[in-house]
């Protein structure tokens, strides 16, 4: 029997941004938090280095700000940076209140360094600063009687209705497949919060976990909000390149903390590409490695911090030095064989600095929104800090409205009267094959037009088959997260097509250089058009 439930705030997704969002509203009304899998499911958890922050009064907020402003290449919205990093330190101080146990060395921050600050600004916990955050949280949320927490459940569409008096569209809710028993149950809300994070498992090479198949992006796509800046797709320099292992970052701390970039030769090159050498903003690095390994043809390059004292690697990069050793390696005697793989997803869903979409009741936070805050490309650390400062805003601006009534009109139960179950499951599987490597073969680190007309016709093809297969038979998780990836692979490439220039991390051979005049790319049903982050959105 598919069931129903009622609530004053949906939050879909258990990362950072969900969790903190849901934590601020618990004080005030009562929050159902949905997510596809258990903690490990979200790209939080896995996060490493850890959130940016000034803390030292020897650094500066505005420096924080033009090193973001200076990583997002001309598409920042500057009014978003520096209202951002200006709240970082009271999240630290949220963070800490919570629980979270920053690195410490002589009664203050152990602060570390990584690519584009230009100053030590990093706090963190070891090199599993995302693992300590989302456990904190967790704890929290569990522990609230306003809290309650439904696992291995996926959303699958918002549920939107006409809003007659303002001539728009106002989210209810969603529809959302209860893994455990095959059910489609209705989540009836106020308001409803996308929290899914990003959608870099669209790559054949990703250091995200399964579940980062841009599902929040992909239905507020579908219900009719505008999204920004999908072509700017984040690659980081260094994931470990190992047959067992295809996904295990190696932080860019790792760099921060004198990391060299190697040749398998033991050759130093990034002095070639950047004078700030391995420690350039992560499009240069990636870009560099990428040129390296396909002018050598060889299959990766190495990241040697064996030079640092054994004590120090051990004690700031435990979680690393692990890994690597399960996989006979010893990073304080050994080079790390890495190579770039997609990490982050810079577009998103269009929101104000509240975090509020197109949509009425409806907002977008973390990974899953485009803030304004990253531009062509985002800094490193600066996501977590992203999470909790729009999962504290949009709190607050939805604890403002918690007068609204919950609207009394009957939802329709997720109709599957004309669908059947799967017989040929062969399909999902070759199409999410074949829609991870033509998305990495042709709209990757290095793009051409022609590489991206063949994308888009692959993924129009794909797209026409996962729709018909999606109208027959029975949904499942699988089948889900596939569809969004089609959607958003279609929106990344017909985003990165009408850029016609060089910019951040979308570099085209065809168009190498930048326009002077750019604007940030915003997609609407309507239209595609090039419109600028000041100009304020419809509410
Ligand atoms: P996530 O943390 O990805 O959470 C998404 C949640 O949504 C999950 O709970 C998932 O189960 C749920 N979900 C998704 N779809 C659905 C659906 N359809 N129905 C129900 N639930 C759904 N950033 C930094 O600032 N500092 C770092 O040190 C750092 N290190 C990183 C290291 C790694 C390996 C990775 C992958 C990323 C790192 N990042 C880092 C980036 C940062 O971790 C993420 O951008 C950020 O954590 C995203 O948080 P989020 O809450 O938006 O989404
Ligand atoms: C890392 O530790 O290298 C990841 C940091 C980030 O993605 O911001």
């Amino acid at each position: 029997m598919s069931q129903r439930f009622s609530t004053d705030v949906l939050v879909i997704g258990g990362g950072a941004a969900g969790l903190c969002s849901a934590l601020n509203l618990a004080e005030h009304c009562r929050v159902t938090m949905l997510c596809k899998g258990g903690i490990e499911s979200s790209a939080s958890h896995w996060a490493q280095g850890g959130v940016a922050a000034v803390t030292n009064p020897a650094d500066s907020v505005s420096s924080h700000a033009a090193d973001t402003i200076s990583a997002g290449a001309g598409l920042c919205n500057e009014m978003i940076v520096s209202t951002t990093v200006a709240q970082a330190p009271e999240i630290i101080d949220s963070l800490i209140n919570w629980g979270v146990e920053f690195d410490q060395s002589q009664n203050s921050f152990h602060l570390t360094q990584e690519g584009g600050h230009s100053f030590r600004r990093i706090l963190h916990v070891a090199d599993a600063t995302g693992r300590a955050i989302n456990e904190r949280l967790t704890e929290r949320a569990l522990d609230h009687p306003n809290i309650e927490l439904f696992n291995d459940r996926v959303a699958i569409d918002l549920i939107t209705l006409d809003e007659t008096v303002k001539n728009s569209k106002h989210c209810a809710g969603a529809y959302v497949l209860n893994t455990s028993t095959g059910h489609v149950e209705v989540f009836q809300s106020k308001f409803t919060i996308l929290a899914t994070g990003g959608a870099s498992k669209g790559y054949l090479y990703t250091t995200n976990p399964d579940g980062s198949t841009g599902d929040g992006i992909a239905m507020a796509w579908r219900a009719g909000c505008r999204v920004a800046n999908m072509e700017f797709n984040q690659f980081h320099p260094t994931c470990l390149y190992h047959p067992l292992n295809k996904s295990f970052l190696i932080s860019e701390t790792v760099r921060g903390e004198g990391g060299i970039l190697r040749l398998p030769s033991g050759e130093r090159f990034m002095q070639r590409f950047d004078p700030r050498m391995e420690l350039a903003p992560r499009d240069i690095v990636a870009r560099a490695i990428d040129h390296e390994i396909k002018r050598l043809g060889i299959e990766c390059v190495y990241l040697d911090i064996s030079h640092r004292p054994k004590q120090a690697i051990e004690q700031q990069f435990p979680t690393i030095a692990q890994r690597c050793k399960d996989h006979g390696i010893d990073i304080s005697t050994d080079p790390i064989p890495v190579v770039p793989a997609a990490h982050y997803t810079c577009g998103g869903v269009l929101v104000d600095q509240k975090g509020a979409t197109d949509i009425s009741g409806l907002y977008a936070i973390g990974e899953t929104s485009c803030t304004g805050l990253h531009g062509a490309n985002r800094l490193a650390s600066n996501s977590l800090l992203e999470c909790l400062v729009f999962g504290t805003s949009a709190a607050r601006d939805i604890i403002e409205r918690l007068d609204t009534k919950l609207l009394q009109t009957k939802i329709p139960k997720w109709d599957e009267s004309q669908v059947t179950n799967s017989d040929e499951e062969v399909i999902i599987s070759h199409n999410w094959d074949e829609l991870r490597r033509s998305m990495w073969d042709y709209v990757g680190i290095v793009r051409t037009d022609k590489r991206l007309q063949r994308a888009q016709r692959r993924i129009e093809l794909l797209k026409q088959e996962i729709n018909e297969y999606y109208s027959n038979y029975r949904v499942s998780s699988d089948l889900i997260e596939l569809r969004n990836l089609i959607h958003v692979a279609d929106l990344i490439v017909h985003s990165a097509l009408s850029r016609k220039e060089s910019r951040g991390l979308h570099y085209n051979i065809d168009h190498p250089e930048p326009d002077p005049s750019t604007k940030n790319t915003i997609l609407s049903k309507k239209s595609v058009t090039a419109l600028d982050f000041s100009q304020p959105l419809a509410s």
